[in-house]
């Protein structure tokens, strides 16, 4: 009686399919710090409106602010168009709110941005699509990818995936292309991101995602960021969570770690006015207004700030790295 049995080849195909990890590790960048050791950047979000409700402010202000302070570079925390994302490559919104708007000298640096929940509503491929940089060069758009700035480790995530409100969704229609199944999608992610935290030995570790972990404005806390994200930030020193998605400027302090939750999302319509009471961390400082964050750091100190519509500086503070923290 003859046993059954696979060709080899289609053998080989298997065992190998079945010995690949399941996710490749994340993409890493480098981006060279200063001479002198610091590294100086601007933080920006929810910004793409044609120029509309302040959004051309923001970015004149982003300019001065760019040109005193000599930036290396911008971080976009998402919702980089609105209200759809982009239809494709060709879609002439990306000048529009983007090459358009922010044209002075010292933001033509790289923009290292991640998607927001309305990029999802778009073309989400497009966004990240490297053709784009053929229309712009400073653009550079992924889903999830490390970024090597010297003193400075920034951990980049596609924190729209994380919110089940979006698969629940009647109304509006997101591009999960590539992204399931889901729970593996989420699962590599995190272990991808607890990794190359672990491995880190940068000075500061910094993580930026769309949704806010803690926010006290329209959205709120992101249930399932403080319930994946968190303790992997915690347990790893991260520094500074950064994220857009409410309107705002935020700076909390979690209570029990040096973790900073900041929002930088306030590039174009802001003042939507309704702020939470109740919160589970140290709000420091809150503004609804349009804004931005700059932070300027090296291998001791942190400088962070915020800035109005006026580029007026509006809160400011300094964290200092202490010996004993990294050595834990
Ligand atoms: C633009 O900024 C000014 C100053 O903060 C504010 O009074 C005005 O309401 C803003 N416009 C919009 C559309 O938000
Ligand atoms: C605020 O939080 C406390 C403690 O979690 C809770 O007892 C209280 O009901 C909350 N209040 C509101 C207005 O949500
Ligand atoms: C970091 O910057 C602060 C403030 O500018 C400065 O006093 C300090 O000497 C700098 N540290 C290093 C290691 O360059």
């Amino acid at each position: 009686m003859a046993s059954p049995s696979f060709p080899l080849p289609l053998a080989a195909i298997l065992c190998i399919y079945i010995v690949l990890p399941i996710s490749a590790e994340l993409q890493r960048f480098q981006h060279h710090q200063k001479h002198d050791g610091s590294l100086i950047f601007l933080v920006v979000g929810d910004w793409g409106r044609k120029g509309q409700y302040n959004q051309s402010l923001i970015a004149a202000q982003m300019g001065k602010m760019g040109d005193k302070l000599d930036i290396d570079f911008v971080v976009s925390t998402g919702d980089n168009f609105y209200n759809s994302g982009i239809k494709d490559v060709n879609d002439p919104l990306f000048r529009l709110s983007f090459s358009n708007i922010y044209t002075a000298k010292s933001l033509r640096k790289q923009w290292y941005s991640v998607l927001g929940n309305h990029d999802y509503r778009g073309n989400a491929l497009a966004q990240i699509s490297p053709l784009l940089r053929k229309i712009d060069r400073r653009w550079f758009c992924q889903r999830t990818f490390i970024l090597n700035a010297g003193v400075a480790e920034f951990f980049f995530i596609d924190t729209t995936p994380f919110i089940s409100d979006y698969f629940n969704d009647p109304i509006h229609h997101y591009d999960w292309r590539g992204l399931f199944p889901r729970q593996k999608y989420l699962k590599n992610l995190l272990k991808d991101l607890e990794k190359a935290l672990m491995q880190s030995t940068a000075r500061w570790k910094i993580v930026v995602g769309h949704h806010a972990i803690r926010s006290i404005g329209h959205h709120g806390d992101s249930p399932e960021l403080v319930k994946h994200l968190v303790p992997i930030l915690k347990a790893n020193n991260v520094d500074m969570y950064i994220n857009g998605h409410d309107h705002c400027l935020q700076h909390i302090s979690s209570r029990d770690s040096p973790l900073l939750y900041l929002t930088s999302g306030a590039g174009s319509k802001a003042w939507r006015g309704d702020v939470k009471e109740n919160h589970s961390d140290l709000v420091k400082f809150f503004y609804d207004g349009q804004g931005f964050m700059s932070v300027q750091m090296n291998e001791t100190l942190t400088n962070i700030a915020f800035y109005n519509v006026f580029g007026e500086n509006i809160h400011q503070w300094r964290v200092a790295k202490s010996m004993l923290h990294s050595s834990i």
